[in-house]
C-alpha cells in the first residue's frame, strides 16, 4: 500500500527519494510524487499518475537539485487515481505526504472550506491544510503538526516540510509506520525499512502517538503534548541482495524458488530429529502457561489466514485437547467475540502491519487473553505489540503475492503445535513424526519445484485462456485449494475458487461447463478414495480436471502433476508449491504485471 520516503543530508535528494520509491513500489500503488526544496529554499513538486518510471520520466524534463525532500507512492482510497490526488501535497507552507485515513476529514474540510481551496478529493490535502492553518508566525511546524494531530481521527504516517523552516522535517505516526534511518550527516525516512537498506542500519521506530523532528544530524522524538522523549536506536535487519531479482524474472519467481533457503531459515535450531522435538524460545511461556492453554485462536487476512487453516488440522492431530478456531481478520474485529480466559491468540501476519490484523490483536488484547505474532517483518507493529511469537524468518517478501511466507507460518505454527503437544499429551511418536518431516522439508521443496517447474509451465500454457477455475481438495489439502486459487486470481485474474470437494455437490457442481477448470489436491492419505470422489463427479460432467498428488494409485484426469517424495504428512505444503509454479506461469502467459497485480496491494495498513 502506499509508501513514504525521506531525505535530508548532502545528497541531492531526488536521487534518494525516487531509488527508495523503487524499493517500496512492491507495495502496490498507482501514482507516485516527490517534493524537494533547494539551496535558496524554493520548493518543487513533481507528481505522475502510474508507475515510478513515469514520475522519473517528468524528473528528467525538469531535475530538483535540492538536500532535502519528502516522496510518497499512492494507493487511492479518497479519490480516483489521478496527478492532483497524488501525493505530495501542498498547502500555503506545507508540504506533506500520509499513509492512513483521515476518517473525520469531511468535517475538518467543511471548516477549512472558508479559508482554503482544495485541487483534489483527498483527506491528506484536508491535513495539508490543517497543519498550515496552525502553522502561524509564531509557531514552529513541529507545533503546528502537533495541534493539528490532536484534531485527527483516523490513522496516519505523515512525513511534512516547509519552506519557512529549511533543513527540517517533521514526520509522526499513529497506526501507519515510520523508521527514521541515521545516517552520517544525513536522515532517511521511510515507512518500510527496505527503503533504508544500503544507507544505514541504525534506526528510530517511531511508536503511534509520537512526533519527530529530524534534520541532517539526527532527530528528536517528542509526544503530540511535545514532550521530549528518549528514542531507542535499533539495527535494521536483512541486506541487499534479499531485496533484489537475483537473476529471476520476477521476485514473484526468486521467492518460490528460494523456498527451501528460506525455510532453513524458520526451521534454524528450532527442531531436533534425533530426539524428535519441535522448539520456539518467542512464545516464552512457563511450563504452566502451556499446559493451561485449552483454545488456540488464529488471526489473519488472505494467505496468512489460509496458513492459519492449514495450521489448525495439523495443530488438532497433534494436540489432543485443544480447541481450534481460525478466523478472517476483517470480520473478527467487529464481533462480540468471547474468550475462554485459557486461550492464546496468534496473530499471523507477513508484513505485521495488517490493519484488520492489528485491529483484532488490540481487541484481543482487550480482554485478557496472550497474543503471539506469527510474522515476518522484524519490528513489524504487530511484532511490537504482542505478548510474544516469533519470526518465520521467511526474508524480505516482495511480490505482492504471498509464497515464501505462507510456507514458513505454516511450518512456525506447527512448531508451536509441536512444542503444546508434549505439554498436552500429545502422541511423542507423531511429534517425532512431524520433526522428522519438517527436518528433510526443505530438501523436499527444492527437489520438488525443480523436478516440476517445466511441467507447470506448460501446464499453465495449456490453461492460460481459462475464464474460471475451481480448486478442490479436502481435509489438510481443503486450506491448500482456497490458496491456490486465491494465488491464481490475484496474478492471472483468472475468476477461481477454492472450496471443500465435499462440497462440491451442495453448488459448486452446478458451474463445470467448458469454461471451466478443476485443479484437485489429492493427498496420499486415508481419505484418497473420498478426495477421488470429488474428481469422479467432476469427470463425469465433462469438467477438465488437473490432478496434484503424492500418491502413486491409478487417478483418471486431464493431467497429473505426482510428486515421489519421502514427505507424507506435509505434502499438502509440497503440492502448494506447484500451485504456486502454475499461478506464476498462467500469469506471465497472459502478460500481467505478476509482482504487482492490478488493485492489489502487498501491505494493507488501511481498513
Ligand atoms: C494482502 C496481500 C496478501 C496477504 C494479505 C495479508 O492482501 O496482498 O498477499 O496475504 O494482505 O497480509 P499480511 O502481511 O498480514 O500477511
Amino acid at each position: 500500500m502506499c509508501g513514504i520516503v525521506g531525505y535530508v543530508g548532502k545528497k541531492v535528494a531526488q536521487d534518494v527519494l525516487v531509488g527508495g520509491l523503487r524499493r517500496l513500489e512492491y507495495r502496490g500503488y498507482d501514482s507516485a510524487g516527490i517534493a524537494t526544496l533547494d539551496d535558496n529554499n524554493d520548493a518543487h513538486l513533481a507528481r505522475a499518475v502510474g508507475k515510478i518510471s513515469s514520475l522519473s520520466a517528468v524528473l528528467e524534463k525538469e531535475p530538483q537539485t535540492g538536500h532535502l525532500g519528502i516522496g510518497h507512492t499512492r494507493w487511492a482510497t479518497h479519490g480516483g487515481v489521478t496527478e492532483t490526488n497524488a501525493h505530495p501535497h501542498h498547502v500555503g507552507n506545507v508540504y506533506l505526504v500520509h499513509n492512513g485515513i483521515i476518517e473525520n476529514y469531511k468535517e475538518l474540510k467543511a471548516e477549512l472550506q472558508k479559508t482554503y481551496t482544495f485541487a483534489s478529493d483527498t483527506d491528506t490535502e484536508v491535513l495539508a491544510a490543517l497543519i498550515d492553518s496552525n502553522y502561524t508566525k509564531d509557531s514552529s511546524l513541529k507545533d503546528a503538526v502537533a495541534k493539528a494531530l490532536k484534531r485527527v481521527r483516523g490513522t496516519y504516517g505523515i512525513a511534512v516540510f516547509s519552506p519557512k523552516e529549511p533543513g527540517t522535517i517533521v514526520v509522526a505516526r499513529l497506526g501507519s509506520p515510520l523508521i527514521i534511518g541515521l545516517g552520517k550527516d544525513e536522515t532517511l525516512i521511510a515507512s518500510d525499512a527496505s527503503a533504508l537498506l544500503g544507507y544505514t542500519r541504525e534506526a528510530i521506530y517511531l511508536n503511534d502517538g509520537e512526533l519527530a523532528v529530524c534534520t541532517k544530524d539526527g532527530a528528536e522524538v517528542y509526544s503530540l503534548e511535545l514532550k521530549h522523549l528518549n528514542s531507542k536506536k535499533e539495527t535494521i535487519e536483512g541486506d541487499l541482495a534479499q531485496i533484489q531479482k537475483g537473476g529471476y524474472d520476477h521476485f514473484l519467481l526468486k521467492e518460490i524458488m528460494e523456498q527451501a533457503t528460506t525455510l532453513h531459515n524458520t526451521l534454524y535450531g528450532r527442531i531436533d530429529p534425533k530426539a524428535g522435538k519441535m522448539h520456539l524460545g518467542g512464545p516464552n511461556l512457563t511450563e504452566k502457561e502451556m499446559r493451561d492453554i485449552h483454545h488456540v485462536v488464529i488471526v489473519g487476512c488472505g494467505t496468512a489466514y489460509y496458513a492459519g487453516l492449514l495450521a489448525s488440522y495439523y495443530m488438532e492431530q497433534l494436540v489432543p485437547d485443544l480447541t481450534t478456531e481460525v478466523v478472517i481478520a476483517s470480520e473478527y474485529r467487529y464481533r462480540s467475540f468471547h474468550l475462554p480466559k485459557d486461550s492464546v491468540a496468534l496473530i499471523v501476519s507477513q508484513s505485521g502491519e495488517t490493519a484488520d490484523t492489528l485491529a483484532c490483536l488490540r481487541e484481543i488484547k482487550k480482554r485478557g487473553v496472550k497474543t503471539l505474532g506469527i510474522v515476518n517483518v522484524v519490528g513489524s507493529t504487530i511484532a511490537r505489540e504482542v505478548d510474544g511469537g516469533t519470526y518465520v524468518h521467511a526474508g524480505p517478501e516482495i511480490s505482492v503475492a504471498s509464497t515464501k511466507a505462507f510456507t514458513a507460518q505454516v511450518v512456525a505454527m506447527l512448531l508451536f503445535a509441536g512444542m503444546l503437544a508434549e505439554y498436552h499429551g500429545g502422541d511423542p511418536k507423531l511429534v517425532a513424526e512431524f520433526t522428522r518431516e519438517l527436518a528433510i522439508l526443505p530438501e523436499e521443496i527444492e527437489k520438488t519445484l525443480n523436478a516440476n517447474r517445466e511441467t507447470m509451465e506448460k501446464l499453465a500454457k495449456k490453461y492460460a485462456e481459462y475464464d474460471h477455475a475451481l480448486y478442490l481438495g479436502r481435509d489438510t489439502a481443503f486450506p491448500i485449494a482456497l490458496e491456490g486459487a486465491l494465488k491464481l486470481k490475484e496474478i492471472s485474474y483468472i475468476h477461481s475458487e477454492g472450496y471443500a470437494s465435499g462440497e462440491l455437490k451442495h453448488g459448486p457442481i452446478a458451474l463445470i461447463d467448458n469454461r471451466f477448470f478443476e485443479v484437485f489436491t489429492i493427498l496420499d492419505n486415508w481419505l484418497f478414495d473420498k478426495a477421488c470422489g470429488g474428481l469422479h463427479e467432476v469427470r463425469a460432467r465433462g469438467g477438465k480436471t488437473i490432478v496434484l498428488t503424492n500418491s502413486k494409485a491409478d487417478i483418471e484426469a486431464d493431467d497429473i502433476v505426482r510428486i515421489e517424495s519421502k514427505i507424507e504428512l506435509l505434502a499438502p505444503i509440497l503440492l502448494n508449491t506447484l500451485q504456486q509454479l502454475f499461478a506464476y506461469y498462467v500469469a506471465v502467459d497472459r502478460g500481467n504485471d505478476v509482482d504487482q497485480p492490478r488493485n492489489l496491494a502487498k501491505s494493507v495498513t488501511v481498513e
